[in-house]
C-alpha cells in the first residue's frame, strides 16, 4: 500500500510546460493533490484547464513567478489559506538563455535570481507549512549535472562549496563573486564552469543550498535532494534530448514518492542515459 493519498499535497513550480507540467500530471495520475504554478497566468491557466478537461479534479493553479519575492509572498498566503499543509515541493522552474552547444553569458542576474534565489526563497517561505506528522516532507530541487562541483576549475571556490560547514551566506557570496567576475570580464580566467557558465553556477548554488538545508533538517522529518533529469526534449534544449519530459517526470515522481524508510537527504540523483532509467547517486 502506498503511503500517500489525495490528502497528500505537492507544489510544482514552472509547471505550465516541459518537465514541470509532466510532473504535475504524473502526481495527479498517482492520486495526489497538486498545485500547478506558472509565472504566466495565461499559459498556466491553459495547462490547468487541459488537466481539468482530462478529468483531474485535485489540481489547483496559482500564478507564481519565483524570481519575484512579492509573487512568492502572495502565493504562500494563498496556499496557507486555501490548501494549508504541504508534503512535497518540486522546485522545477528555471531559465537558460543558451541554445545547446552555445556558451555565451546573457542575463546572468536573471538566471541566478530564478534558478537559485527563486528556489531558495520559495523553500524558506514554505518550510513552516510542511506537514510534520503522517510522513516525511520532501523537497526535490531540479538541478543539472552542469552544476556539479567538478565543473569548477578554481580550487578555492570548490573548497568553499565542498566544506561540510558551508553556510547560506557563503553560497550567496559565491554567486555574487561570479556576477562580479562576469561584469569585470574575468569569469573565464577565474575558473568558473565553462559550459553554460551562468546556468551552471545557478545550479551549483542550488545543489549547495540543498546540502545546507538537508543538514539543517537532519532528523527532523524533511528530506531535501537534487535531481538532474538529463538531456530532455523540452523548450530549454530546443526540443533536443535523449528522452521525453514524461520519462523524466516519471523518475521525479518515483523519487519524491519513495517510502519513508528508503528516503535519503542531501543527495544528488541523476538519470544515466544508457540504460535510460537508472538512477545514480553522486
Ligand atoms: N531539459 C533538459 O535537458 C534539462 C536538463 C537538466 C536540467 N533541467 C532542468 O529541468 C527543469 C525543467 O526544465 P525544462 O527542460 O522542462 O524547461 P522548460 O520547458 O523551459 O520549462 C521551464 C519552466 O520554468 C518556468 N519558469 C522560468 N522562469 C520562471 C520564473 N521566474 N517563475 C516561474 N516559472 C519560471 C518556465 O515558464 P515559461 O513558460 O513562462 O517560460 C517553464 O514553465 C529546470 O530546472 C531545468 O534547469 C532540464
Amino acid at each position: 500500500m502506498s503511503w500517500w493519498s489525495e490528502e497528500t499535497t505537492a507544489v510544482v513550480t514552472g509547471a505550465n510546460k516541459g518537465i514541470g507540467f509532466e510532473v504535475v500530471k504524473k502526481l495527479l495520475k498517482l492520486g495526489l493533490t497538486v498545485v500547478l504554478t506558472a509565472r504566466n497566468a495565461e499559459n498556466g491557466s491553459i495547462a490547468f484547464d487541459s488537466l481539468r478537461r482530462a478529468g483531474f479534479q485535485n489540481v489547483h493553479f496559482f500564478c507564481l513567478d519565483v524570481s519575484d519575492p512579492s509573487s512568492i509572498a502572495a502565493f504562500v498566503s494563498w496556499f496557507r489559506l486555501k490548501v494549508g499543509v504541504l508534503d512535497i515541493l518540486v522546485n522545477n522552474a528555471a531559465v537558460s538563455f543558451n541554445a545547446v552547444g552555445e556558451n555565451s553569458i546573457r542575463e546572468p542576474e536573471t538566471i541566478i535570481k530564478t534558478n537559485y534565489y527563486g528556489a531558495k526563497l520559495l523553500t524558506e517561505a514554505l518550510l513552516p507549512l510542511f506537514r510534520r506528522s503522517v510522513s516525511v516532507g520532501r523537497i526535490l530541487n531540479i538541478s543539472s549535472r552542469l552544476g556539479a562541483l567538478n565543473k569548477l576549475r578554481n580550487p578555492n571556490l570548490r573548497q568553499t562549496l565542498e566544506n561540510e560547514k558551508l553556510t547560506c551566506e557563503q553560497i550567496d557570496a559565491t554567486v555574487t563573486q561570479f556576477l562580479e567576475d562576469v561584469s569585470r570580464g574575468t569569469y573565464e580566467k577565474n575558473g568558473w564552469p565553462e559550459n553554460w557558465s551562468d546556468y551552471a553556477v545557478s545550479k551549483m548554488a542550488l545543489n549547495a543550498y540543498s546540502r545546507v538545508l538537508a543538514r539543517r533538517y537532519d532528523g527532523k522529518n524533511l528530506s531535501v535532494n537534487c535531481f538532474c533529469p538529463g538531456f530532455t526534449r523540452t523548450s530549454m534544449t530546443g526540443g533536443q534530448g535523449t528522452h521525453t519530459a514524461e520519462e523524466a517526470a516519471a523518475t521525479i515522481a518515483m523519487l519524491v514518492l519513495l517510502p519513508p524508510e528508503k528516503l535519503t537527504s542531501g543527495k544528488f540523483f541523476m538519470c544515466v542515459e544508457e540504460p535510460n532509467k537508472i538512477i545514480s547517486r553522486l
